[in-house]
């Protein structure tokens, strides 16, 4: 039934974990989730009072596709004073979300079998977005900076573009001036476009200093897409309102393929950002971005006393620790994924394994979670560990059962299984799949697992595994 294009597509594994971890949540299990790309500060007023205006003033129809010439105007003007990467309003698309703005340039850029030259880790949604537009993503193993001579190497005559994501999801790496320029003058040489996804580029401590590589000079900001928005700077990743800034030609094909696909960004959206960036809450930004050094600090000095778990590189930006975690290796786990499986099924905590960034050994924690909550997921941890160290494996077994529909159904059959076998820890409980997981020192008997599922009010259907 599906494309072929479709059927090659997986779901996100970032999605995927944080829909595991809230619903356990919901089954009434205290899980602390460390797999978000979001903070948890609120949209400041500014926004929420635009949007509401917004609304009472009646802008709630179709706006331009390239969305509200002040709100491209104030983008225009943000870039060149904030980033000193000049670009006029024109040169500006309004989208919804950097990831629009994103597969918009990939949809305009690339003819089937085009290439772009990427690092790896990336960030999981860059491989399948090329790929979407009949692209070929070329990966440069880079741990954790691509170098300029990298990308020359790897240049072909099929190469239209070179992606940047600095700072980086999921490193937090950020390139300085000197890397980014020797890498600009490659794609330059070469005449690549330079996709440059500065989404984080607000988001550095430490004294980093975040570099916009459209502001190297003109003859590489001609050929840059400047890749924005306002989600991560502002805490507004419900807004959806991201944008493009680049050479005009790419941004009319953007404008005429978003105006063919979704249209303009939400009108209200649009208000809300426009404000925002009118008022911006210098003070409140300064604020916030002490907040997640102190709690990037927390995780890293907490990571780096936990035995077998290597912080890859020290993110100065962003707000992701990239661990390597395959110190932590013994039977049963043998990658991260495994690690990030078993981590959320014993210790309750949520991270994200780095297969589909790349890096099959390293795991993405996420430090936007306020400093308590860091705190406990490092005890956690902790437990995890010496645990795995000193016990003897456990034996794991699935069952089927028949007739759960949902969150309530999973609560019922694990509070009858708690109270018939106390002693085994109930792990999964997937109501539409019909799968009970569960973990104990020696095999169970099936007939008490039955007997305290038949109590639920539920049909127990034998062992799966
Ligand atoms: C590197 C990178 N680019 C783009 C995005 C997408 O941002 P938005 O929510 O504005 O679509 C994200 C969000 O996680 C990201 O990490």
């Amino acid at each position: 039934m599906l494309s072929h294009r479709a059927a090659r597509l997986a779901p996100s594994t970032t999605a995927a974990l944080d829909a595991q971890a809230k619903q356990l949540a919901e089954d009434g299990v205290d899980v602390i989730n460390l797999t978000g790309g979001e903070v948890d500060f609120p949209t400041p007023s500014e926004a929420c009072e635009g949007g509401v205006g917004a609304i009472r003033r009646g802008f709630t129809r179709y706006t331009p596709v390239a969305g509200v010439t002040p709100l491209r105007q104030a983008v225009a003007a943000r870039l060149s004073h904030a980033w000193n990467a000049p670009y006029t309003s024109e040169e500006i698309i309004i989208t919804s979300g950097a990831k629009q703005a994103l597969a918009n340039t990939f949809a305009v850029l690339l003819d089937p079998g085009d290439e772009v030259i990427l690092q790896s880790p990336y960030w999981v949604s860059f491989p399948p977005m090329i790929e979407l537009a009949g692209g070929t993503p070329v990966v440069i193993d880079a741990r954790f900076k691509m170098t300029a001579d990298a990308v020359r190497a790897r240049i072909t005559p099929r190469t239209k573009a070179l992606l940047i994501n600095s700072p980086s999801n999921p490193t937090g790496v950020v390139y300085d001036r000197a890397e980014l320029t020797g890498l600009a003058k490659v794609a330059v040489e070469a005449g690549l476009i330079i996709v440059s996804d500065e989404i984080y580029g607000d988001l550095v401590y430490d004294g980093a200093e975040f570099t916009s590589v459209a502001s190297l000079g003109e003859d590489i900001r001609a050929r840059t897409v400047t890749i924005g928005g306002l989600s991560k700077t502002f805490a507004m990743t419900g807004w959806r309102v991201g944008f493009a800034a680049g050479p005009r030609p790419l941004i009319s094909a953007m404008s005429a393929l978003q105006g063919h696909t979704t249209s303009a960004a939400s009108s209200i959206s649009q208000h809300a950002a426009l404000a925002v960036l009118r008022d911006e809450p210098v003070a409140e930004l300064v604020r916030r971005r002490s907040a997640l050094a102190e709690r990037r600090d927390i995780l890293c000095e907490g990571l780096s006393g936990l035995p077998g778990i290597d912080i890859a590189v020290e993110p100065h930006g962003a707000f992701f620790v990239f661990a390597d975690v395959s110190g932590t290796y013994r039977p049963g786990i043998s990658s991260a994924a495994d690690f990030a499986e078993r981590l959320l099924r014993e210790a309750q905590v949520a991270v994200v394994p780095g297969a589909d960034f790349g890096c099959p050994d390293h795991v993405r924690m996420s430090f936007v979670a306020a400093p308590e909550l860091l705190r406990r997921a490092l005890a956690r941890i902790r437990d995890f560990l010496n645990d795995r160290r000193d016990t003897p494996m456990s034996v794991v077994t699935t069952y089927s059962v028949e007739g759960m529909t949902c969150g309530g159904c999973a609560k019922r059959v694990r509070s009858a299984l708690g109270t018939a076998i106390p002693e085994a820890e109930v792990l999964e409980i997937d109501p539409k799949a019909g799968r009970v997981q569960i973990s104990s020192a020696s095999p169970l008997s099936p007939e008490v697992v039955q007997a305290a599922v038949e109590e639920s009010g539920y049909t127990y259907a034998g062992v799966l595994s």
